[in-house]
């Protein structure tokens, strides 16, 4: 994560490259953390959410293996968030998969379970060395995860001249968090991150794995609040509720519960526990809230957009239970600060992130405001941070900046900002 002042990820990442392996990369990935704005909880159910790829982002510095050209070697990388390296022999391990084949511990795992399932699908893979540098943080609801699993399939595309293909490389890293890492998530994250849109928030139809752009009305700022609490998936109550949305869809005679409507849930109450209804009941309602989310925005009408985040986040704290007293003040806060159109928490839950649709115009008032208020009511300190929606994960040819000197391109979020010069305060 950036430390302020620190230079920003695509420049520590160059730095880091260099000091770990010598001379300079060949590529960049840019490769972006997502936000949910509404759709909690419902991709595993086949049903609708409505992500943005946002402007924290993980960078890798990467060049090909001496000798690399030949097939095999190694994938090698360094994180400067990650006390050991991760290394993946090539071919990896487990393919074909075989029985009793264990992933690597930590974020070892999500590279290997990467290059696992792309040597399944693709064949032979070159091998390459990468230095990591994120501003994504880790178990806050962003999906870190995905983020560096994309970033991995990418640096393997580009080093092994794969095609690039937003939709099934999204498939692909989410098998191998699934099947490699052992995290039975949905398919959200990988698709948000693999193909965000700059200005524009994507509304995902989980059962057909279609994705649709919609655009941010230019008025107002996607806020992350980060409650500065931190959970870990894999051991969360994640599964739980997985389990209960599936024994709902079952006692309601539906495939999932993208199938049920009020009505449906109406008739078959009887057959549910409390529990298992309330849950039901969050993604049934979940599904609506997303689809007038979309028209909310493409009509620009920010107070209905607000309105529905804010009963999302009411759904998802009575009915599925996975906010915590953090999250549930840090809505507070920004709800009660100036500009905020609505809030509600984003991701798993349980501890990371909520998120705020805020007035762009009154973001110098609403960011102390939040600050202040949740500091009031859980003496923690927080991160409040205005986001961008930018594109998916990309990779670009190394350029050295000293080299090449202003003015520079257009970055590939396409929002006008300039990739690599700013510098941080560091000079050529
Ligand atoms: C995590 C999972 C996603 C999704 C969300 C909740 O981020 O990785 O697949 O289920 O929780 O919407």
């Amino acid at each position: 994560m950036r430390q302020s002042g620190s230079p920003p990820a695509r420049d520590r990442a160059v730095a880091d490259f260099a000091a770990a392996f010598g001379g300079r990369p060949t590529a960049l990935v840019r490769s972006p953390a997502r936000v949910n704005l509404i759709g909690e909880h419902t991709d595993y159910n086949d049903g609708l959410c409505l992500p943005a790829a946002i402007d924290l982002e993980m960078w890798v510095a990467l060049r090909p293996s001496p000798g690399a050209a030949g097939r095999g070697g190694a994938i090698e990388l360094v994180s400067e968030t990650e006390p050991a390296p991760a290394r993946v022999d090539l071919p990896p391990p487990g393919t074909p998969p075989r029985a009793g084949t264990r992933p690597a511990p930590g974020w070892a795992g999500y590279v290997e379970g990467v290059a696992v399932m792309l040597a399944a699908a693709h064949g032979d893979l070159d091998g390459w060395q990468g230095a990591v540098a994120s501003d994504v943080p880790k178990g806050a609801g962003l999906s870190s995860s995905a983020s560096l699993e994309l970033a991995v399939a990418a640096g393997c595309a580009h080093v092994t001249g794969l095609p690039w293909d937003a939709r099934s490389m999204a498939r692909l890293a989410h098998r191998a968090e699934n099947t490699w890492v052992g995290a039975a998530t949905g398919l959200l994250d990988q698709l948000a991150c693999a193909g965000g849109v700059a200005g524009h928030a994507l509304l995902v139809d989980c059962r057909d794995e279609t994705v649709e752009p919609v655009a941010l009305p230019e008025e107002v700022a996607i806020v992350v609040l980060d409650t500065s609490t931190r959970r870990r998936i894999v051991t969360s109550a994640y599964a739980d509720r997985r389990a209960e949305c599936a024994r709902a869809a079952r006692l309601l005679g539906v495939p999932a519960l993208r199938d049920a409507g009020l009505g449906l849930l109406a008739e078959g109450a009887w057959r549910l526990d409390p529990v298992t209804y309330a849950r039901a009941r969050h993604v049934v309602t979940e599904n609506r809230r997303v689809l007038d989310m979309a028209a909310a925005l493409r009509a620009g009408d920010l107070a209905a957009a607000g309105g529905l985040l804010t009963e999302g986040h009411r759904s998802i704290r009575d009915d599925f239970a996975v906010s915590s007293l953090e999250l549930d003040a840090m809505v507070e806060a920004a709800l009660a600060a100036p500009g905020c159109y609505g809030a509600r928490m984003t991701g798993g839950g349980f501890a990371g992130c909520a998120m705020a649709l805020v007035e762009r115009s009154r973001l110098d008032a609403f960011v102390p405001a939040v600050r202040e208020g949740y500091r009031a009511a859980t003496g923690r300190s927080s991160c409040v941070l205005p986001c961008s929606a930018v594109a998916g994960t990309a990779v670009e040819p190394f350029r050295d900046l000293c080299e090449v000197g202003p003015p520079g391109p257009q970055n590939s979020a396409g929002d006008g900002r300039r990739d690599g010069l700013d510098l941080g305060g560091h000079r050529c």
